[in-house]
């Protein structure tokens, strides 16, 4: 299931008895601990005849985390199958052991062509986590879990005529939540629909990450754009080439010269009436980076799709904040271009002037992000915002400093960076902090210019100087700095992180915000 079909599965919860449900399948989570286990499900082991009890007494490894057991009720009930699906210890439990154990019920139950799941909601022996936490890691789990980027596999598209290009829904119907404990009904009932609303949006970063640049190049992204934001309360502006000249855009103009594509600016507002706060997104849009005259080589240049990236997570954070109906303005600045090699492409070597007036020597024209960047966030300063957070898949040295696993983060606000990561470290979308010290500046100091736009040979240090190089451009403004170079696309896929786009920064940059009013 891809973004724009994942509005397809729906979420219920409901009171109901066991005798009357009507699944493919009824999901029991187990602890490993959890004493006389069946006792837990009088209801469902008395109406299966004890086949229940039989096969925890014949499995003694259920309750391992991960670990699922599945049977029959052979006509018994209208369900059709019960799943047992192991948590591990009570006392270990957290919530990205729920989110793996979401992800891999969802691979489960498609794997075996159901459709219809109900899951039998925690409420016993639930410990370090609450019942709304635990539901909401579920259902982000899931519907991650349930996540394949498959728009261009002709076997999912309709025969049809009329379904030429539209893809055929192959995902989960629904997903009901039966809680065991009456009152946790209202409990998930509140919590799950933002856990729906971030999930989706997720696939929806997923999907534009994935998209071949083909399909992709910045004309086509912004229809793209404008589509999801049909019907919104978010704004969409575009800043045409001649828009973007006019703003003294230097930076932006020069990266794009050397495609046929023209540069757009994308301004995304979500204005709620008595906004508490402003904040501007800043994201890194290259819908194909080649590396430009500074040709990458080919084993660099492979999924270079990716490197909008940090533009698609902003399009997610603007979309769920609007959604959620967070009482701050949320604006989303979004430079995007192509960088390629032509006739007319800039050359290594060339000056240019930035839209702060600073002169910048291109050292090296892949070194394109910080480019597009440094207009971009000149003109979030306009905003008068409260804090300024851009991301970008800026650097390929962010895979040496931090690896896959966790985004390398810069700023110059301590409490704003430690918001960040801990938001991170709650959405398991970890980010780390790397120094932006003042004695980097000498290394991105030009003899011809005010800046060039790489540091040292070898790339030493190369995540912090496109840090460095990004702070000449944010004025006085409180500013983060999140290089997704290394965690935006993925070649280790785990239970609810499909190989490919990642999505990542999106819950987290959700989370965060929760925590601005
Ligand atoms: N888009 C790349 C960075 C990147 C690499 C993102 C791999 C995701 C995966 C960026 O524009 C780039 O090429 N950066 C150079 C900078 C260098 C020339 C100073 C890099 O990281 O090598
Ligand atoms: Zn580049
Ligand atoms: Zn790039």
């Amino acid at each position: 299931m891809s973004g724009k079909k994942g509005g397809k599965m729906k979420l219920m919860v409901k009171e109901c008895l066991i005798k009357n449900l009507n699944a493919d399948v009824l999901v029991i989570p187990v602890f490993k601990d959890m004493e006389n286990k069946e006792k837990m499900f009088v209801e469902v082991n008395n109406i299966l005849n004890k086949l229940l009890s039989q096969t925890i007494y014949e499995n003694p490894d259920i309750g391992e985390e991960g670990k699922f057991h599945m049977f029959y009720t052979n006509s018994r009930l209208k369900l059709k199958r019960v799943l047992l699906a192991g948590l591990g210890e009570s006392d270990e439990l957290d919530l990205e052991k729920i989110r793996n154990l979401g992800g891999k019920l969802a691979a489960h139950i498609k794997n075996n062509s159901m459709k219809d799941v109900a899951f039998l909601s925690f409420g016993y022996d639930l410990k370090n986590v609450t019942i709304e936490a635990a539901s909401k890691a579920l259902v982000v789990g899931f519907k991650l879990g349930d996540y394949k980027y498959e728009e261009f596999k002709t076997e999912n598209m309709g025969t049809k005529e009329a379904d030429k290009g539209k893809k055929k829904y192959k995902g989960i119907n629904s997903l009901l939540f039966v809680p065991q404990v009456k009152s946790d009904l209202k409990l998930i009932e509140n919590v799950i629909k933002d856990a729906e609303i971030v999930s989706n949006n997720v696939c929806i970063v997923r999907d534009l990450v994935n998209k071949p640049a083909n399909m992709l190049s910045p004309s086509l992204y912004v229809k793209e754009i404008k589509k999801i934001f049909t019907k919104s309360k978010v704004k969409v502006k575009i800043l045409e080439e001649a828009a973007i000249k006019k703003e003294k855009m230097g930076c932006i103009i020069n990266v794009a010269k050397g495609s046929v594509e023209k540069p757009k600016l994308v301004v995304l507002t979500y204005s709620p009436p008595k906004a508490k706060k402003t904040i501007v997104f800043v994201g890194k849009g290259v819908t194909f980076d080649a590396g430009g005259t500074n040709l990458k080589p080919s084993q660099y240049i492979s999924n270079m799709k990716q490197d909008m990236g940090g533009s698609a997570a902003v399009v997610g954070a603007v979309k769920s904040a609007a959604e959620m109906k967070f009482p701050i303005k949320v604006i989303g600045i979004m430079p995007l271009v192509e960088n390629l090699i032509s006739g007319t492409a800039m050359k290594t070597g060339d000056v240019i002037t930035a839209a702060n007036g600073k002169t910048i020597e291109v050292e090296n024209t892949d070194a394109e992000g910080r480019l597009i960047l440094a207009d971009a966030l000149h003109y979030a300063t306009k905003f008068k915002p409260y804090c300024i957070v851009d991301i970008a898949t800026l650097t390929g040295a962010a895979s040496v400093a931090l690896g896959s696993r966790c985004t390398s983060l810069m700023g110059n606000d301590q409490d704003l960076i430690k918001n960040l990561i801990e938001a991170g470290e709650k959405m398991h979308e970890k980010a780390w902090q790397l120094p932006l010290f003042k004695e980097y500046d000498e290394d991105i100091k030009s003899d011809i210019a005010d800046l060039k736009n790489m540091g040292n040979p070898g790339g030493e240090a190369g995540t912090i100087i496109g840090g460095m190089f990004l702070q000449n451009f944010i004025g006085e403004n409180k500013w983060v700095h999140l290089d997704i170079g290394a965690t935006a696309f993925t070649a280790k896929p785990n239970a609810y992180k499909s190989k490919g786009a990642t999505g990542v920064p999106v819950r987290m940059l959700v989370k965060w915000m929760r925590g601005l009013f």
